[in-house]
C-alpha cells in the first residue's frame, strides 16, 4: 500500500514536472495524459479545455469553455455522441499523433484523425479557443501547419476568428450543429454551414429542410443577412479564392466576449455577448428575425414584405399560380407570369428592375466575377433558361455578374444595396404611370358597360329563377341575403376612394350606404377568382351562421363578375388598434370599457373555438382585427375566411406562415402547427396591447429585455406588474382587476401550447375575481426584437451606439 502510495506520488511529481519544464498549462505532449479533473488552459486564461457535466446530466464530455464566464459556457465539445460515464477517462496522444479519449478499460471514446504527421506531436489550446494538434517545433500560428484542428470540426459554436466555410483543398465543410437540449451537447437536427453554390451565402437547415438562407454575401453586407450588417462589435471578413470559402468575424474590442450560437429549442442562430455586470449572456441578434426570413415563404417569384398584410406579394409582372392558394393565404406555389413571355423576341424578351431585395436562392446560379452589368444583361438573354441577373459585387467597378437560371425562389424585400433583374414580358416593363393611367380609363369603360350588361342580365335572370323555382337556391337565398352588384355600385358610390376604410387581409373594404339607410361595409375580395362561386357561396354561408354579439355579422354577398364581395354591418368606431395606439383617443378607454372589451373578444372567441357548430380557428387575431360598434362593443372580423377547420380538425399543420408578425404563437411561426391554443397565444398579447397601450411588435425596452412580453415577464419577475399598465388608465382602473388580467394574459402566452388555458378557462378567469390563478412560467416570446445589450451593461459608449444600429435596422423593417 505504501509502495502503491509512494509510486502515486512519484508518477504526479514526474507529471507535474514535465507540465514544469514545458512552462505551460495549455500543452499536453505525448508524455503527458490529460485526466479527468485537470484541465488545459489557454495562455491569456481565456479558455479552459477538460471534463464537464451539461447542465445536470450525469454524462461526462470533454470541452472547451469560457474560463472567465461563470455561467457554465461550453463551446465545443469532442466527445459529443459518445459521452463517458466515470470519472476515470484520459486524453493523450497516440502513436499515430492523434488526441484520443480512453476510458477506464482503455478503450477508445474519441479519436481526431489527422492525415499529416508528425515525429514530434503535442496538443495545444490556443488563445482563441482553437484546440490543435501541431509539431512541437513549429510554433507558427498558420493553420496550414497544424496537423489538426477543433475549429475544423465545430460543434454549435462559432467562435471569433472561426472560419464557417470550405476548404476546397482538403475538402472540409464546417458544419455547425446544435445541442440536442440544454443538458445533451449530442448532434440536434438544426445545423448551419456555408452553402457550395458559385455565390457564397450561409444557410440553417431543420432536418435535410432549408430553414434560413443569408442571401449572397458579397459585397461587404450581404443582400439579407443582418448578421453581416455593418455593427459596433465586429469586423467581418469574407474570403473566396480558388483554396477556400469563407465568412468570419473578428471583435473589435477583444475583452468583450461575443459568440454564435446555433439554439435547437428556440430554432434560432442567436449572437449572445457576455455582460460582466449582470453576469448573463445577452441576445443582440437571432435569426431568423421574422416571419419573412422562413425560407420561401412566398413561393417562387413570390416576395414577402414583412410590413404588409398579408406579407406575400408577386413581383411586378407576376400573378399567383393558384388564385384559390393564395387568397388561402397559402403561398407556397407563388407566382407565374402574367404576359406572353417569349425567349429572343425582342418585343417580348426583357428584364425588370427590382430594387432593395434579398437576392433568390442561389442554387442554380452562373459567376463571372468581372463582367460588366451590361455583358451580364447580354449573357442572360442568350440563355433561355436564365430567369434573372445581378451584380456579383455591387461595390466594385466592374461589378461582375451573376445568373440565375432557376426559378426564383426565397425572395424579400429589404433594405439593401441589391438590386435583381428578373426577366420577363417586355409589355410589362415601361413606363408604368402611363400604363396605370391607361388601365383606369379603360377599366372604367369596362366596368360601366359591364353593370349595364349585369343589370339586364340580372333581370332576365331573376325572371328565369322565378320560374325555374330551384328549391336549394330558394333556401341560399332565405339564409343569406344576395347583393346585386348594381346595389352595391350604388351604394359605395362606385367604389370611390372616399368611402374606402382600410385595406383588409383579403381586399379592401368600403362603407356604404343602402337606399333604406342601412349603413354597410363592403368587401371586396380581391385573390378568390379562382375559387368557384359556388364553393365561395357555400363558405359565406358557412360564416354567416356564425351568429354571436362579438363577431362581425355578415349580411349578404356577392358573386358577380368576376367580383366577390361580402357584405357586413358597419361599425362606426372603426377598429380597436385606432384607440389603444392613439396617444388622443386611448384617453377615451378607460377601464371598465377595456375590461368590456376584452371580455367580450374573449367570448366571441370561446364561440369560435367551442359553442358554434364549426370549430374555427381565427389565426389572424389582432387588434385591427376587432372592430367596435357605436357603443364600444368589440366584434371579431375576418374569421373563417382564412381556413374552415370543421369537425375534428382543431389541429392541423400548414406549411405556411398566415398571421401578422407579434402575434403568432411560437409553435406556430416555426412548426407551422395550428391549434386553438394558437388563437389563446395571440388573445394573451391582444390583452397586453390592450392594457399597456404599447404594441407588441414595434416595442422595444432598452432599459431590459426586448418585447412585450419580455418586458411584461421581467415586470412580473420583479413583482411589478402594475407599471406595465397605461398611464391613461391608472386613474380609472383597479388595479387588483388589472394585473389579474396581466397574469391570465401572461398564461395565454406559455411556450408550450399545453400549458395555455383554453378560451373557456379565461372566461371564467375573466369572470372571477376571487378564485387563485396558476402561476405563469416564462412565456414564449420567438419574435422578440435584437435585444440591446443597453444598459444591463454600464458601457455606455458602446451601448449607445449599438442601441443606434439596432433602431436602424428595425426602423428598416
Ligand atoms: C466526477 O467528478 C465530478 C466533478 O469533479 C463530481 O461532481 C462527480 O461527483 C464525480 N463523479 C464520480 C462518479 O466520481
Ligand atoms: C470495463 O471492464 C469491466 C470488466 O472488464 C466492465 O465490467 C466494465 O463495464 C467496463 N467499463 C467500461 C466503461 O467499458
Ligand atoms: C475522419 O475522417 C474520415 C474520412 O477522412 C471522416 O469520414 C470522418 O468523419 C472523420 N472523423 C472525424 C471524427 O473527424
Ligand atoms: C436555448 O435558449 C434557451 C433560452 O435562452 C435556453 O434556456 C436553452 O438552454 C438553449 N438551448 C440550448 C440547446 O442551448
Ligand atoms: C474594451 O472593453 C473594456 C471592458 O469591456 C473596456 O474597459 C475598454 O475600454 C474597451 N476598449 C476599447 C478600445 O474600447
Ligand atoms: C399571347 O400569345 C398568344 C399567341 O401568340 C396570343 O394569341 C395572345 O393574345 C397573347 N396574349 C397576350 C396577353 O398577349
Ligand atoms: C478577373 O480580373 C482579375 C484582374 O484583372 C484577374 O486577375 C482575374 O484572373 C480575372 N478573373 C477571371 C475569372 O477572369
Ligand atoms: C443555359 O444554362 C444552363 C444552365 O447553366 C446550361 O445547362 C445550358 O447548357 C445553357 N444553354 C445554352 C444554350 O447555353
Amino acid at each position: 500500500m505504501t509502495i502503491f502510495h509512494a509510486m502515486l506520488v512519484v508518477t504526479e511529481f514526474l507529471l507535474l514536472l514535465s507540465k514544469l519544464s514545458y512552462g505551460a498549462d495549455d500543452i499536453i505532449t505525448q508524455s503527458d495524459s490529460l485526466s479527468d479533473g485537470s484541465t488545459l488552459i489557454s495562455k491569456d486564461e481565456t479558455f479552459e479545455l477538460g471534463f464537464f457535466n451539461p447542465g445536470s446530466s450525469p454524462n461526462r464530455y470533454v470541452g472547451i469553455w469560457y474560463k472567465n464566464v461563470p455561467v457554465q459556457t461550453v463551446v465545443w465539445v469532442a466527445n459529443r455522441d459518445n459521452p463517458i460515464r466515470d470519472n476515470s477517462s484520459t486524453l493523450i496522444i497516440n502513436k499515430q499523433g492523434n488526441l484520443v479519449l480512453l476510458n477506464r478499460n482503455q478503450s477508445l471514446l474519441w479519436s481526431t484523425n489527422t492525415t499529416k504527421k508528425s515525429s514530434t506531436p503535442i496538443v495545444q489550446l490556443l488563445n482563441n479557443g482553437n484546440l490543435v494538434i501541431r509539431d512541437e517545433k513549429d510554433s507558427s500560428a498558420d493553420e496550414d501547419s497544424f496537423l489538426w484542428q477543433s475549429f475544423d470540426y465545430p460543434t454549435d459554436t462559432l467562435l471569433p476568428e472561426m472560419k464557417n466555410g470550405w476548404d476546397k483543398k482538403t475538402g472540409i465543410l464546417r458544419i455547425f450543429t446544435a445541442w440536442k437540449n440544454w443538458d445533451d451537447p449530442s448532434s440536434g437536427d438544426f445545423t448551419a454551414s456555408m452553402r457550395l453554390t458559385n455565390n457564397p451565402e450561409t444557410a440553417i437547415w431543420k432536418g435535410s429542410t432549408e430553414f434560413y438562407r443569408s442571401g449572397p454575401l458579397t459585397g461587404g453586407t450581404s443582400s439579407g443577412a443582418y448578421e453581416m450588417k455593418v455593427n459596433p462589435l465586429t469586423n467581418l471578413e469574407l474570403v473566396n479564392n480558388e483554396e477556400q470559402v469563407y465568412y468570419m468575424y473578428t471583435l473589435k474590442n477583444k475583452s468583450v466576449f461575443s459568440i454564435l450560437v446555433l439554439n435547437q429549442t428556440l430554432l434560432l442562430l442567436q449572437r449572445l455577448i457576455w455582460i460582466p455586470d449582470s453576469r448573463v449572456w445577452s441576445n443582440y441578434l437571432k435569426l431568423p428575425h421574422d416571419a419573412c426570413d422562413a425560407y420561401n415563404v412566398c413561393g417562387p417569384y413570390g416576395k414577402c414584405v414583412i410590413d404588409a398584410s398579408p406579407i406575400c406579394q408577386c413581383l411586378d409582372g407576376f400573378k399567383p399560380k393558384s388564385a384559390q392558394q393564395w387568397s388561402t393565404m397559402n403561398w407556397a406555389d407563388g407566382c407565374v407570369r402574367t404576359g406572353n413571355w417569349s425567349c429572343g423576341i425582342k418585343s417580348r424578351d426583357g428584364f425588370l428592375k427590382v430594387t432593395g431585395v434579398k437576392l433568390p436562392d442561389t442554387a442554380n446560379t452562373w459567376v463571372d466575377v468581372n463582367m460588366t452589368l451590361d455583358d451580364c444583361k447580354l449573357k442572360c438573354l442568350q440563355n433561355c433558361s436564365c430567369t434573372a441577373y445581378s451584380s456579383f459585387d455591387p461595390n466594385k467597378d466592374s461589378g461582375g455578374c451573376s445568373l440565375w437560371f432557376n426559378d426564383l425562389k426565397d425572395l424579400r424585400v429589404i433594405e439593401s444595396s441589391r438590386n435583381l433583374y428578373v426577366r420577363m414580358d417586355a409589355s410589362n416593363i415601361g413606363d408604368k404611370h402611363e400604363h396605370t393611367k391607361t388601365a383606369i380609363l379603360l377599366v372604367s369603360i369596362i366596368v360601366s358597360a359591364v353593370i349595364v350588361m349585369l343589370l339586364t342580365l340580372y333581370i332576365s335572370r331573376k325572371k328565369r329563377k322565378n320560374r325555374e323555382n330551384n328549391n336549394e337556391d330558394e333556401h341560399y337565398d332565405l339564409d343569406l341575403p344576395y347583393f346585386d352588384l348594381a346595389t352595391i355600385v350604388k351604394a359605395t358610390n362606385n367604389f370611390s376612394e372616399d368611402n374606402k376604410l382600410g385595406e383588409g387581409g383579403f381586399g379592401p373594404v368600403y362603407k356604404g350606404k343602402l337606399q333604406d339607410g342601412q349603413e354597410i361595409a363592403v368587401k371586396r375580395l380581391s385573390w378568390s377568382s379562382g375559387q368557384g362561386s359556388k364553393e365561395f357561396r357555400n363558405e359565406v354561408i358557412l360564416c354567416s351562421k356564425l351568429q354571436h354579439r362579438n363577431l362581425v355579422k355578415i349580411l349578404g354577398y356577392c358573386v358577380e363578375s368576376g367580383e366577390k364581395m361580402l357584405v357586413y354591418e358597419y361599425m362606426s368606431n372603426k377598429s380597436l388598434d385606432s384607440f389603444i395606439f392613439d396617444q388622443i383617443q386611448s384617453k377615451l378607454l378607460d377601464w371598465p370599457m377595456r375590461f368590456n372589451i376584452l371580455y367580450g373578444i374573449a367570448r366571441g372567441l370561446l364561440y369560435l373555438h367551442q359553442d358554434s357548430r364549426l370549430r374555427i380557428i381565427h389565426r389572424d387575431l389582432k387588434a385591427s382585427n376587432i372592430l367596435l360598434d357605436r357603443d364600444m362593443n368589440p366584434k371579431i372580423s375576418d374569421f373563417g375566411l382564412a381556413k374552415m377547420c370543421v369537425g375534428d380538425q382543431i389541429e392541423a399543420t400548414t406549411n405556411q406562415i398566415v398571421g401578422t408578425y407579434g402575434y403568432m404563437a411560437p409553435e406556430y411561426a416555426i412548426d407551422g402547427l395550428f391549434s386553438v391554443k394558437s388563437d389563446v397565444f395571440s388573445f394573451g398579447v391582444l390583452l397586453l396591447e390592450l392594457i399597456s397601450g404599447k404594441k407588441n411588435r414595434t416595442l422595444t425596452y432598452y432599459q431590459d429585455d426586448h418585447n412585450l412580453i419580455g418586458h411584461a415577464w421581467k415586470l412580473w419577475k420583479e413583482d411589478n406588474i402594475q407599471s406595465l399598465i397605461d398611464d391613461n388608465l391608472k386613474d380609472t382602473c383597479i388595479l387588483y382587476e388589472a394585473s389579474r388580467c396581466i397574469q391570465i394574459g401572461l398564461l395565454c402566452l406559455q411556450h408550450h401550447p399545453d400549458n395555455r388555458p383554453n378560451m373557456t378557462s379565461v372566461v371564467v378567469m375573466l369572470n372571477s375575481n376571487n378564485n387563485t390563478l396558476p402561476l405563469p412560467h416564462e412565456p414564449g416570446y420567438l419574435y422578440t426584437e435584437i435585444r440591446s445589450i443597453g444598459e444591463a451593461s454600464s458601457k455606455r459608449q458602446i451601448s449607445s451606439s449599438i442601441n443606434n444600429v439596432t433602431m436602424s435596422q428595425l426602423d428598416a423593417r
